[in-house]
């Protein structure tokens, strides 16, 4: 009797450990198997399936008029409905147009004025990614325009030649609204360039606005983030300059493409499908000293690059992006590290206008040089939402700068990619991990990705217009990051002394 007594609850509790680990072990096979359909999924690659049929779209050049010798430019941001996909009606946002803007083209030392208005239903504002310019232009969080609101930023530009864009800059609500298809391209012409650089847009020197969208079934670009994607939205299919399929008639023996990565999280590696090389020639804030050949070249968000390629009479090639290194292990493939998309088709015609050779020497770059430094400062780009461990605080003042001093800023990341942007500014990568930074690293840079784990000292020169009041930002340029917290604000003043507060921006109405 005692025995089974004993014996009862033992053998009860044999049981339920006995069932418990085979539901155990069943909710790990399924969850095993889930994980691995997940995974095998989530590689995804669009080579050798697009069509090719649509003429990629070229931005309309916009030179704005000239008033009293200032260059005037107008865009109104608003509501449209698009079909980039074939037999998709898609919601989106658009500059003067229903997608994406115009491109402005506007020249060194000339004074220019924005008239920026706001017919969307939600605030937004303009950021001029690249330039260097007052705080109260930049067009930050801190320059909010209400709906039905105009605002009108001038400065004079007083930069080289250089690809840079414009795009929403709204607290927290980025993403969504470049997203939805807010941006644009500006070209700065410094009257330095080389002649024998193709240079005539929409011929032979060509804007390239590659972003990654999906499509929900109603159209509607989806704006969620895929499970395990720590970086933000990634899209399973491209637009180029908003063309689904492009292909691009060359006429010329050299083609200049300026590449922009316009998405909001996804990183790429360019090249072309049958690895022909072509020339570096600028990179974010301008041209290089001298070509570079390159294979490849990987842009994260934000990043510019001004390639030439030669073609061929009669050939077709595809610009492709390859399976970017992000540098992030086993966690590459969820983060679109294993991903490769057919991008442009290139036709060339059957009689090329012939392209002067490329010069052997672009434009006046010296090297980086970091005597004058008054300062270093680190900062940790550690998670998805903050630097430092602190998430943005619009009234907090992270740094502040002597107008026209040189820092050297050393930024490192972690927990996943990240692409590091300062406004105002054009720096140079000094060193990675203390060696020398690779060709597409070594000239005019305003946004840089930071390989998890590895140090980026960057040398930066700040712009001379002081403001006690107004900062720029620096921040991820993923744009779930930035809005999530992972940017911090910086003064720029006359003897780099300021508030460690500032007054949040106010609404201003109509
Ligand atoms: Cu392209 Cu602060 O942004
Ligand atoms: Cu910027
Ligand atoms: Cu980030």
């Amino acid at each position: 009797m005692a025995a089974t007594q004993r014996s009862s609850p033992r053998r009860l509790l044999w049981r339920t450990l006995l069932g418990l680990t085979i539901v155990g072990v069943l909710v790990a096979a399924v969850a095993v198997v889930a994980l691995y359909r997940t995974w095998s999924d989530r590689a995804v690659s669009t080579v050798g399936q697009v069509p090719f049929e649509r003429p990629l779209a070229m931005p309309e050049l916009d030179e704005g008029v000239v008033i009293d010798g200032v260059r005037v430019f107008e865009l109104t941001a608003d509501e449209a409905t698009a079909e980039l996909k074939p037999g998709v009606e898609t919601p989106t946002f658009g500059y003067d147009g229903p997608f994406l803007g115009p491109t402005l083209r506007m020249a060194r030392g000339e004074r220019v004025e924005v008239r920026v208005r706001n017919d969307l239903a939600e605030t937004t504002t303009v950021h001029w990614h690249g330039m260097s310019l007052p705080a109260v232009a930049d067009g930050g969080p801190h320059s909010p325009i209400e709906p039905g609101a105009t605002w009108t930023p001038t400065w004079t530009v007083d930069q080289p030649a250089a690809t840079l864009w414009y795009h929403p800059h709204p607290h927290r609500a980025t993403e969504h609204q470049v997203l939805q298809g807010l941006a644009g391209m500006v070209l700065v012409d410094d009257g330095e360039s080389p002649d024998a650089l193709p240079h005539e847009y929409g011929v032979d020197d060509v804007p390239v606005i590659v972003q990654d969208r999906s499509f929900a079934g109603d159209g509607s670009f989806v704006d969620s983030a895929r499970r395990f994607a720590n970086t933000g939205v990634l899209g399973e299919e491209l637009l180029v300059n908003g063309t689904w399929g492009p292909y691009l008639d060359v006429t010329t023996e050299r083609i200049r493409l300026r590449l922009l990565n316009g998405s909001t999280a996804r990183v790429y590696d360019f090249g072309f499908a049958d690895d022909r090389p072509f020339a570096l020639v600028g990179t974010d804030g301008g041209l290089l000293a001298a070509p570079t050949t390159l294979d490849r070249i990987r842009l994260s968000p934000g990043e510019r690059a001004e390639i030439v390629v030669d073609v061929n009479p009669g050939e077709t090639t595809v610009l492709r992006s390859f399976p970017p290194d992000l540098g992030l292990g086993p966690n590459e493939r969820f983060e679109g590290g294993d991903d490769r998309f057919d991008v442009l088709e290139l036709r060339a015609a059957d009689e090329l206008v012939p392209s002067a050779a490329l010069p052997a020497r672009l434009a006046e770059l010296a090297a980086p040089d970091a005597d004058d430094v008054v300062r270093t400062r680190s900062f940790d780009l550690s998670g998805t939402r903050s630097i430092d461990g602190e998430p943005m605080d619009i009234e907090r003042i992270d740094a502040v700068v002597k107008a026209g001093s040189t820092e050297i800023w050393e930024v490192s990341g972690s927990g996943t990619a990240h692409s590091f942007h300062v406004h105002d500014v054009q720096f140079r990568v000094l060193s990675i991990d203390g060696d020398a930074p690779p060709p597409e690293l070594r000239g005019r840079k305003d946004t840089v990705f930071l390989e998890q784990g590895r140090h980026y000292r960057l040398l930066i020169r700040f712009g001379d217009h002081p403001d006690d009041e107004v900062p720029y930002m620096f921040h991820c340029h993923l744009l779930r990051h930035e809005d999530n917290g992972m940017m911090g604000q910086f003064l720029v003043t006359a003897d780099g002394d300021g508030p460690d507060r500032i007054d949040a921006p106010h609404d201003h109405g109509p």
